[in-house]
């Protein structure tokens, strides 16, 4: 395996205190301590605030955040910039959240836009494609996915996209506990890298990492990734609990080592 494989937290609007934030930091480093990863790589996506907590965790832990703002600086009352989170040591961003689209009317076009400003700053952007139950069921899936691909990385130079993560979110499977078979998410990694290696070759889409999350829990990692072809989750609720997070980590150097 040439990329790490990615365990991605998603800590959404979770830990509301800052004692919070401060324990989870201290069980994580308590339980990495025994640990080396080889093999994979924890990036852990707090809220802005809790970012300054979360620096220099472990060696194999990253820092990442859920959002970014295109612009480097100004009147932008409330935006967080890129360049702000680099200097305080993040270096992924997730983009194009299923959240982001439902409660901030976030498009594919504004995501693109987001996309390159991250580029530009040196974060690597997590940017997220899936669709809904309703566009699953009535067979739009695979055209829904290729339309966000053009749209995300059409133009873009090489170089530039093999920095990028794809992170493949089933709308319907976020938060929901149901996840598609393993079957279904290799047909989808499968067009996924068709469609890099037609924008691209083969060689750029070997080195975009494809994800998979929506309802990942520790007992449910080799169907939805390792027997699936993913180079990684994005996890939600379950990468609230540091013990679960080391231990996604635990099996995939595991699963890689043997
Ligand atoms: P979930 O969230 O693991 O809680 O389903 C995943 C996500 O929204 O990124």
């Amino acid at each position: 395996m040439t990329t790490p494989f990615l365990v991605i937290g998603n800590f959404k609007m979770n830990q509301v205190t800052r004692a919070e934030a401060e324990q989870y930091v201290i069980v994580l480093r308590r339980e990495m301590a025994t640990v080396t990863l080889s093999h994979s790589r924890g990036i852990l996506c707090p809220s802005f605030v809790h970012l300054g907590l979360y620096q220099d965790l472990s060696a194999g832990i990253r820092l990442g955040a859920q959002h970014g703002f295109p612009e480097k600086s100004g009147a932008f009352t409330g935006e967080v910039s890129f360049a702000q989170l680099k200097d305080m040591g993040v270096e992924y961003v997730i983009l194009g959240h299923s959240e982001r689209r439902h409660y901030f009317g976030e498009t594919d076009e504004a995501t693109r836009v987001r996309l390159e400003a991250a580029l530009k700053y040196l974060v690597h952007p997590v940017v997220c494609i899936g669709e809904t139950r309703e566009e699953r069921q009535s067979g739009k899936r695979d055209a829904l996915l290729s339309k966000q691909l053009e749209t995300l990385f059409r133009g873009l130079p090489k170089m530039q996209a093999e920095k990028v993560v794809v992170a493949y979110e089933p709308r319907w499977a976020i938060g929901s506990g149901e996840v598609p078979t393993t079957e279904e998410i290799v047909s989808v990694g499968t067009l996924i890298r068709q469609k890099l290696t037609e924008l691209f070759d083969e060689n750029t889409m070997r080195r975009i990492s494809v994800v998979y999350g929506g309802s990942v829990k520790t007992a449910l990692l080799g169907s939805v990734s390792f027997e699936a072809g993913m180079n990684g989750v994005l996890v939600g609720g379950e990468s609230l609990s540091p013990y679960e997070m080391v231990k996604m980590l635990q099996a995939a150097e595991h699963f890689y080592t043997d």
